[in-house]
C-alpha cells in the first residue's frame, strides 16, 4: 500500500486527512512542528482508526530533518499542509509568515526532489482568487490580488509549485482550493483547537455557544448579500479530507492539477448562527459590528471539476458541520490536552 508523508499531520485538516488515509488502508508519516498542534491530536487519530501513525517532531524548513525522513521512509506522495494561516496575524508578521510558508515549501520540494519523490498536494485556498470577479469561482477564474500576506503566500506557493512542473514534467502537482473548512470529525474526537480568541466566524460561535465568550460579532450587515451579512462556501473537513484522498487515488498521470474544495453553496453569517442555535439547542446572541477590513462580500465555489474528475464531492451540509462542530466544543471545551 502507498506510503503518503503529510505535512501538519497534528493540525486541524492534517488530522482529519490522516483518518482518511488510514480508512482507505494508506500507511501515513505525519510530521508537525506543534507550534499550532498537539501531540494529542494524533494519539485520537490513533484512536479512532485503531492503527498507528509514524510522526516526526520536526519542522519543514529543517531539510536534513526532512531528508532524515525520506531516507527512512519510502514515500509515494506528500500532502503538504504545514504553514501559518491566521490572516490578521500574517498583516502584522509578513517575514514570520513568508518564512514558514515559502521557506517551508521550498526546502520540502528540494527534498522531495533529492529523493525521488515528485507527486505532492498542496493545501492551498480559495483565497487566491483575491475579491472575486465572477461567482461561482471556477479553476479558470484570475487569481492575484491577495489581500494579506497568508493569502498572497498561497498565491506565491501555487506559482512556485507550477514552475516545478514546468520545469520537470515527471512531477505531479495537484493544487486544492478550499473554500471554508469547518465541523470536526463525527467521533468528537479532533476538531479545531485555536489558540486564544478565535478569528474564524465558527470557532468563534462555538466559543459563544459554550459560554466562554459573551457574543458573536457579525462583521457587516450592508453587504450586497441577501441579507446583508459575508457569504461563504463552508464545507464539512471530513469531506475536504476526502477530496485529498480522491486526489490520490483518481490522479495517476504526471502534470498539474487545480481544484476547488467547495460544497457550491453559500451561505451568510446569520445564515451559521441560526444554524449552530438548532444545533446546541440554544439562542445566540449576537451584535453587528463594522466590517473587517480585508473581508469580501461573498465567495462560493463552482465544484463541478472535482466531481468530474476526481469523483468527489461534498456529502455534509451546514447543520452537519454545526452539529459535528458543537459535538466536538462540548467533549472538549479547551481544546486538546485540556
Ligand atoms: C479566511 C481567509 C481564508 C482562510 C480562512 C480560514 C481570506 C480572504 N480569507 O476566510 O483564506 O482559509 O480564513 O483561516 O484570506 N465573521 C464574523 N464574525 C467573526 C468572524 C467572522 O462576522 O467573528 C464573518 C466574516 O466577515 C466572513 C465570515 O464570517 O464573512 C467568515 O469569516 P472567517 O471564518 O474568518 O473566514 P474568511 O475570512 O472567509
Amino acid at each position: 500500500m502507498k506510503r503518503i508523508l503529510v505535512t501538519g499531520g497534528a493540525g486541524y485538516i492534517g488530522t482529519h486527512t490522516c483518518v482518511e488515509l488510514i480508512k482507505k488502508g494508506y500507511e501515513v508519516v505525519a510530521v508537525d512542528n506543534y507550534v499550532n498542534s498537539s501531540e494529542e491530536s494524533i494519539k485520537r487519530v490513533e484512536k479512532i482508526t485503531g492503527k498507528g501513525v509514524k510522526i516526526y517532531n520536526a519542522d519543514v524548513r529543517n531539510k536534513s530533518a526532512l531528508d532524515k525522513i525520506f531516507t527512512e521512509q519510502k514515500i509515494d506522495w506528500v500532502i503538504h499542509f504545514a504553514g501559518l494561516k491566521a490572516v490578521g496575524e500574517s498583516c502584522a508578521k509578513p517575514i514570520e509568515y513568508y518564512d514558514n510558508n515559502l521557506n517551508g515549501t521550498l526546502t520540502l520540494l528540494q527534498s522531495m526532489r533529492e529523493h525521488g519523490c515528485k507527486k505532492i498536494v498542496f493545501s492551498s485556498s480559495a483565497t487566491v482568487y483575491g475579491d472575486p470577479e465572477e461567482l461561482p469561482l471556477t479553476e479558470a477564474s484570475k487569481t492575484g490580488g491577495t489581500t494579506n500576506p497568508y493569502g498572497t503566500s498561497k498565491y506565491f506557493q501555487e506559482i512556485m509549485l507550477s514552475d516545478v512542473y514546468k520545469s520537470d514534467k515527471e512531477w505531479t502537482v495537484v493544487l486544492l482550493r478550499y473554500f471554508n473548512p469547518v465541523g470536526a470529525h463525527e467521533s468528537g474526537l479532533i476538531g479545531e483547537d485555536p489558540k486564544g480568541i478565535p478569528n474564524n466566524l465558527t470557532p468563534y460561535i462555538a466559543k459563544v455557544a459554550i459560554g466562554e465568550l459573551k457574543e458573536i460579532g457579525v462583521f457587516g450587515n450592508d453587504y450586497p448579500t441577501p441579507d446583508g451579512t459575508g457569504v461563504r462556501d463552508y464545507i464539512h473537513v471530513t469531506d475536504l479530507a476526502k477530496g485529498h484522498v480522491a486526489a490520490i487515488e483518481k490522479i495517476e498521470k504526471s502534470g498539474i492539477y487545480t481544484y476547488n474544495l467547495g460544497t457550491g453553496k453559500g451561505y451568510s453569517v446569520l445564515d451559521v448562527i441560526k444554524a449552530f442555535e438548532k444545533a446546541c439547542g440554544r439562542k445566540l446572541a449576537y451584535v453587528i459590528k463594522p466590517r473587517r477590513a480585508g473581508d469580501i462580500a461573498a465567495c462560493y465555489a463552482d465544484a463541478g471539476k472535482a466531481k468530474r474528475e476526481l469523483g468527489w464531492e461534498a456529502q455534509l451540509g451546514i447543520d452537519d458541520m454545526c452539529q459535528s462542530l458543537w459535538n466536538w466544543q462540548s467533549k472538549n471545551p479547551g481544546g486538546y490536552n485540556k
